[in-house]
């Protein structure tokens, strides 16, 4: 089902072990009203153990950042969809553009390890999103329609429950403004007619949150968009306080 609002704490490379233990403390004992909403925590690597031991028999969700598509092997420096499981995580993050731009992330490898992570019991968040540049020349909409297209070739119907797709505008990235609601909406209902498309008749397409540059004073009106189930937060989770405040006002707009 759609509905269920979803929310994603996105701490990148961020936080060290103690400033991700006090943070995941304070979200627990601040946190109310999430009984009907996904909230997921998503530290860098070295501390999903961590956070996967402070979260254990609450309602939070752990989520890594990036994955491997092999399972095992000679792939140094590579993390496997089964190692994730093994340290707690039922999610995973896949096509943010800074892992696009930064580490040259093509569709290609993300299609594999959306397959690679669906196919190993994992929730995966496929994230798309359009440069400044690609807006300014009218191309938001080819550009998304290829990273959905190429992103999600060969997914089966069934997995797409387990399937987010996060819309993030490069440029407001960590910019401290939001795009505008009117163009956030567009291109929410423009994803949520291409999923239409490429999975006719599916009832359980994947949700769509937006991500960029959300905080709690801004989140009311993002969240009452048609087509958006939910919210990606960088900058904002990491500050419990405000993280909390977003996820209490998205509980109470549900
Ligand atoms: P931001 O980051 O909220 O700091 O803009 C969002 C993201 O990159 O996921």
């Amino acid at each position: 089902m759609k509905s269920r609002k979803i929310i994603f704490a996105n701490w990148k490379m961020n936080l060290d072990s103690r400033g991700i233990s006090n943070l995941v403390q304070d979200i627990l004992s601040e946190m109310k009203n999430f009984d009907n909403l996904d909230v997921i925590l998503s530290p860098p690597f070295p501390y999903l153990k961590l956070v996967s031991d402070l979260i254990r028999g609450s309602k939070l969700s752990l989520s890594s950042q990036n994955v491997f598509y092999e399972d095992v092997g000679s792939y140094t420096g590579e993390v496997s969809t089964n190692m994730l499981k093994d340290v707690g995580c039922d999610w995973v993050m896949m096509g943010h553009s800074e892992r696009r731009q930064h580490l040259l992330e093509t569709n290609e490898m993300i299609n594999k390890k959306i397959l690679a992570s669906t196919h190993n019991g994992l929730n995966a968040i496929l994230c798309v999103g359009e440069s400044f540049d690609e807006r300014r020349h009218n191309k938001t909409f080819v550009r998304i329609s290829d990273q959905l297209k190429r992103g999600l070739r060969d997914v089966k119907y069934d997995a797409l429950p387990c399937i987010v797709i996060g819309y993030e505008p490069i440029w407001v990235i960590g910019s401290g403004e939001p795009a505008r609601l009117k163009d956030i909406q567009e291109v929410h209902n423009f994803i949520s007619n291409e999923l239409d498309s490429m999975f006719p008749d599916s009832t359980n397409l994947p949700r769509i949150v937006y991500g960029g540059s959300v905080n709690n004073l801004n989140i009311n009106s993002i969240i009452s968009l048609k087509n958006v189930d939910g919210v990606l937060v960088g900058n904002a989770s990491m500050d419990c306080e405000v993280f909390c405040d977003i996820v209490l006002k998205v509980g109470d707009s549900t």
